[in-house]
């Protein structure tokens, strides 16, 4: 017989080496919700338990390892509902729940048509045709992979979104008329591998992720060039940016005639969105 204290403090005691407090205790508080549906009352009030699950013992050598637990546990939470994830797909990050967060904000009007290139899980699309019900939402990425995941999320949250498998890089936006166009396309530039924890590095899919030193703005650059075609007059474009080239991406956009140009920081206070208007 154990009881929820002990496996609170067996548990946490085991991934301490891996994850510093208090990332630890969360990802414990998560684990024992997930797989015993065990609040935190419940570890505080020490109950007796009866099983522990070997799942339980299986995810906590995944953590060990260093996987994500949203990896483990195949799903991620993102602007208030659960995404089925798979290592072919980046998981959801808190900073592109502020880049949705900023087109619900901006775009309260009806009827608005939209397309999210480098779709990963769906998160951005799906988030944004179940909080802006009569929009028109279409998703791309290069991934059969990840397309699977998204198109399952959408079916599984309800939300109809037309999604395409394209090279951004290479095919024309499959879309026209279009009122917003967001994108967080990959932006890490190996230069910055270094920095990266491993548990990102070894697991993350590096399509998602990375793009060449030597052109780190080449996404940037492609989906707003190709959006001066896409968007409508006075339709939108959104990106989720590296921090460190705010102003290179102004810049960028300008250049191409965008106007209404804005940087917008992230809970952090770090230049994390861009928002332009097409002309
Ligand atoms: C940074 S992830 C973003 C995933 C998701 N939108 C999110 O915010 O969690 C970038 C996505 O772009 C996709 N991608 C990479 N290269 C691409 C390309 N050439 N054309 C279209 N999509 C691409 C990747 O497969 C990946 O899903």
């Amino acid at each position: 017989m154990i009881t929820t204290r002990q496996l609170y403090n067996s548990s946490h005691s085991k991934i301490l080496s891996i994850y510093p407090d208090p990332e630890a205790q969360q990802l414990v508080f998560w684990l024992l919700e997930h797989f015993l549906g065990l609040s935190r009352a419940d570890i505080i009030r020490d109950k007796a338990i009866t099983e522990v699950p070997e799942a339980l013992y299986l995810a906590l050598k995944d953590l060990e390892s260093g996987k994500p637990i949203q990896y483990i546990l195949g799903l991620a939470p993102f602007y208030g509902r659960e995404f089925k994830v798979s290592p072919e797909v980046l998981i959801p990050r808190n900073e592109t729940e502020e880049l949705v967060h900023l087109i619900i904000q901006e775009n309260q009007q009806p009827n608005l048509k939209i397309l999210d290139i480098g779709t990963g899980s769906g998160c951005i699309p799906i988030s944004l045709s179940l909080e802006m019900p009569q929009s028109e939402v279409q998703a791309l990425d290069i991934s059969t992979d990840a397309l699977a995941i998204a198109k399952d999320n959408a079916s599984r949250l309800n939300a109809k979104i037309n999604f395409y498998q394209a090279d951004i890089l290479n095919d024309e936006i499959p879309a026209k008329d279009l009122d917003i166009l967001v994108s967080n396309p990959p932006y890490v530039r190996d230069l910055e591998k270094s920095m990266m924890r491993s548990n990102v590095l070894d697991h993350e899919p590096n399509l998602a992720l990375f793009v060449r030193d030597d052109d780190p703005l080449i996404f940037y650059r492609t989906i707003a060039q190709k959006g001066l075609k896409a968007l409508k007059p006075g339709g939108k474009l959104y990106f989720e940016i590296n921090e460190a080239l705010g102003e290179e991406m102004i810049e960028l956009v300008k250049e191409m005639g965008y106007l209404e140009v804005s940087i917008h920081k992230d809970l952090h206070g770090k230049d994390r969105m861009l928002s332009a208007t097409k002309r």
